[in-house]
């Protein structure tokens, strides 16, 4: 079951309408379009006015019947303290999404050197990457809900992806410079650690430039261990090194087992619901038994 979310939207007029879905951006644009509700086709949505993740449906249908009978002062207050550029959507990336995923690692692309490439790639070439990732790995999308890209993390073969390395995985994450230090990034690592896991993967490597503090203590806080350190491995602004730092997925006293079978892809809808209980704060050992 996806995140749900009861939301109001503004009409025209200033009233305020309440309703609930698993979909915020399509709901919202559906209610814009005059295709949502009886009551905002009449009255005219304009914009979303207050947002709340549940985490099913049921709870949803509650909060919804409890939020529409509180009174209009009520509404407004929580109306007031709502900041949609702030409020955190969390789904499995697209191939359409390429854009948004490139406006985010564009930027670390030409102002740092957290990553070595010197030109991003090509909203195709992202395209063809994020299906193919999708096709064995996660690929998580944050956006806020003004559907504005926050941030994204995902997993790539380790190696050859294959054979003795099929257990292993490398993974990414770029958020964008606004939305750092706002917890967003443990968000999106809680969702990708405990899907890798659930898939069966081992070994979870993160390859650092050396240096990157704020990356550095992002891995320690999950438990990341430093496996070593290469100077100058690539030439971007000067001579810059990189760290190899390891986390490991096997849950409690399987470290040394033998694998049963090599990771395999998520069940449909799996990855949903691992990334609506880490929506609503769920640490990724938890949601993947580790
Ligand atoms: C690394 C990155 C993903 C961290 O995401 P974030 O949302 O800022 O991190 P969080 O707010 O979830 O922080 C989680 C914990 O990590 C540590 N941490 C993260 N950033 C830190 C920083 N700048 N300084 C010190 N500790 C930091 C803290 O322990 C923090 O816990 P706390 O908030 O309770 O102190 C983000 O800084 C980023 O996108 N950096 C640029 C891209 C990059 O370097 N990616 C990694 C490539 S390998």
């Amino acid at each position: 079951m996806p995140v749900s979310y009861v939301y109001m939207v503004r009409c025209q007029g200033g009233a305020l309408y309440t309703g609930w879905t698993s979909d915020l951006p399509r709901r919202l644009a559906a209610h814009q379009s005059g295709k949502g509700a009886k009551y905002t086709r009449a009255f005219g949505a304009a914009s979303l006015a207050w947002a709340e993740a549940l985490p099913d449906k049921s709870a949803a249908l509650r909060r919804e019947a409890a939020v529409k009978k509180l009174p209009k002062a009520e509404k407004e207050a929580l109306a007031a303290g709502f900041d949609p550029a702030r409020f955190v959507l969390l789904r499995p990336a697209r191939p359409a999404d390429a854009a948004q995923v490139l406006q985010i690692f564009d930027w670390y692309v030409k102002n740092s050197t957290a990553t070595f490439l010197y030109e991003s790639p090509t909203e195709a070439q992202q395209r063809r990457a994020i299906a193919a990732i999708r096709r064995a790995l996660p690929f998580i999308l944050a956006q806020n809900a003004l559907g504005e890209p926050l941030g994204y993390a995902c997993a790539h073969p380790w190696r050859y992806g294959c054979d003795a390395y099929a257990w292993d995985t490398e993974t990414t994450i770029y958020l964008a410079p606004a939305a750092r230090r706002l917890g967003l990034g443990s968000m999106l690592y809680h969702g990708l650690l405990a899907a890798l896991a659930e898939q069966g993967y081992r070994n979870a490597y993160a390859v650092l430039a050396d240096p990157n503090p704020d990356s550095e203590a992002f891995h320690i806080a999950f438990g990341f261990v430093c496996e070593g350190r290469q100077a100058r491995s690539g030439y971007k602004n000067g001579w810059q090194g990189v760290s190899y730092w390891l986390l490991d997925l096997t849950a409690p006293g399987q470290r040394d087992a033998a694998p049963a079978a090599p990771p395999a892809p998520l069940p449909a809808g799996r990855l949903e619901e691992i990334l609506a209980a880490v929506r609503l704060g769920a640490n990724w050992r938890a949601v993947a038994g580790r």
